[in-house]
């Protein structure tokens, strides 16, 4: 027998099947149940309060949706299409549980104010589980870089090696990235926690409600301010869907230096095997398929935000049903981000970092170039002619196959009479680093400060 539906009064002919499929949404959106019983509960506070309700109506009401709360939980509960959304089927079910006094939750409400208030409560929720996430990848920097703070790595531009620095040096220019994006998440949730119950279908209602209630009932600290733009307003989900896009960005950027780094050429980690995978056809093959993933599924992270922003545009106000499609791009990138954020913190506490490469490959290439030149300027050459000169010394050096700090001074002095005996200290590998004192800069003592911050800013909520 066909669902009554709740628009039943106004419609002769009952729904073609296509379009009732066409239009349900109860797939996708099922999984706000529990939001959408918090928010209902506070709705039929607020009614009995007000005295919309009787207190014992209220009562009833909110008994009930705690029930189907249970009943969702326990996994007994009954979906169907033909009830199109999780609003219809909780609302359905509260009055076949408690009869007709369940059609009054509905009051001084639509589906429209209902499903935004929805989607907030769990971005809400959402974001506090992504933040955790970001904060147990960034301890596992902190204490990496603790036990790194003497390693010694090429530092890259171009993906040519430049200057040496510290591998902690590097793992917290990642922590940094990360502190932004859970910032940024932060800043969202302000936007987030704006209130829209209360606005009705789009301009307010002829009841007399208290929404101050409802939000502080809900732990709201604002209620949106115009009916209109509360039923059609997504910029709270954009705005958390852009902070993921760059949180994932960033994601693919550590997952392309592991990728790298675990290849022959580079050979500067070796992956747990836990966290790799083989070959099908050779046999000696050790994968770094999740550091791949997560470089691939940032793909997916950057669609949604253009599926919404696609969706939003030229949209007219207010509600119109193309909102509907708003929840499969959110819930498909925070379950991508979370997905993300579950495996690689415990993938990247177990990696086998190779310091000896690391070193070796900071040792080849002329990284000390610069701090050769560097060594001339304190002799009083300027920087400019100190460049040229050093550059004719590494095209030697490209000839002969030596290396700036094992040149004689005696040699030296052939391409400049300001260098030293002390040259060759001054260019050593720990010295290149230990002298990029400056604020922000790779020296051992810059990066320990700069790991007690970063320990400090974990505490920080
Ligand atoms: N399921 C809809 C959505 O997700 C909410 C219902 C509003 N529908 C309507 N015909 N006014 O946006």
């Amino acid at each position: 027998m066909a669902v009554k539906k709740a628009w039943g009064g106004r419609f002769s002919a009952e729904m073609h099947k296509q379009v009732e499929a066409f239009t349900a949404s109860i797939d996708v959106d099922r999984r706000l149940a529990p939001y959408d019983i918090q928010g209902s509960i506070a709705h039929a506070r607020m009614l009995a309060k007000c005295g919309i309700l009787s207190k014992a109506e209220g009562e009833k009401i909110v008994a009930g949706l705690a029930e189907i709360r249970e009943e969702i939980a326990r996994g007994e509960f009954q979906y169907d299409q033909a009830l199109e959304d999780i609003h219809m089927h909780v609302e359905r079910r509260l009055t076949e549980r408690i009869g007709e006094v369940g059609g009054k939750l509905h009051t001084a409400r639509s589906r429209n104010d209902q499903v935004a208030l929805d989607l907030r409560l769990y971005l809400r929720e959402t974001i506090g589980v992504i933040r955790e996430g970001i904060r147990a990848l960034q301890r596992v920097l902190v204490s990496k870089a603790e036990v790194h703070l003497n390693t010694v790595m090429p530092g890259y531009t171009h993906v040519q090696r430049a200057q040496p620095i510290l591998l902690a040096h590097h793992l917290l220019a990642y922590f940094e990235m990360f502190q932004r994006d859970r910032d940024r998440l932060a800043d969202c949730l302000t936007r987030v926690n704006v209130l829209p119950l209360g606005a009705g279908a789009l301009a307010g209602t002829t009841l007399p409600i208290d929404r101050a209630y409802v939000a502080k009932l809900l732990g709201f600290p604002v209620v949106a301010a115009n009916s209109e733009d509360a039923v059609s307003d997504r910029d709270f989900a954009l705005e958390f869907l852009s902070a993921s896009a760059i949180l994932a960005m960033h994601i693919s950027r550590l997952a392309e230096e592991l990728v790298l780094w675990a290849s022959a050429e580079f050979g500067f980690i070796e992956l747990p095997d836990a966290f790799a995978t083989g070959s099908s056809i050779m046999p000696q093959k050790k994968n770094p398929d999740v550091a791949e993933l997560a470089r691939g599924k940032t793909g997916r992270v950057y669609g949604a935000l253009f599926s919404l922003l696609t969706i939003m545009k030229g949209l007219p106000l207010s509600y119109n049903r193309d909102l509907q499609e708003d929840k499969p791009p959110v819930f498909d990138a925070a379950d991508t981000i979370r997905q993300m954020l579950e495996v690689l913190p415990p993938m990247l506490s177990a990696i086998n970092i190779r310091a000896d490469r690391m070193r070796a490959a900071a040792s080849e290439g002329f990284l000390n170039a610069t701090d050769m030149a560097d060594y001339l300027v304190t002799k009083g050459i300027p920087f400019r002619e100190a460049h040229e000169i050093v550059g004719r010394i590494v095209r030697h050096c490209i000839e002969t196959g030596e290396r700036l700090e094992a040149l004689s001074s005696g040699k030296l002095r052939q391409f400049s009479t300001a260098f030293g005996p002390d040259v060759a200290k001054h260019i050593s590998l720990e010295a290149c680093v230990e002298r990029r004192r400056s604020a922000g800069g790779t020296s051992s003592r810059r990066v320990a400060e700069a790991i007690q911050q970063a320990k400090r800013t974990l505490r920080r909520p």
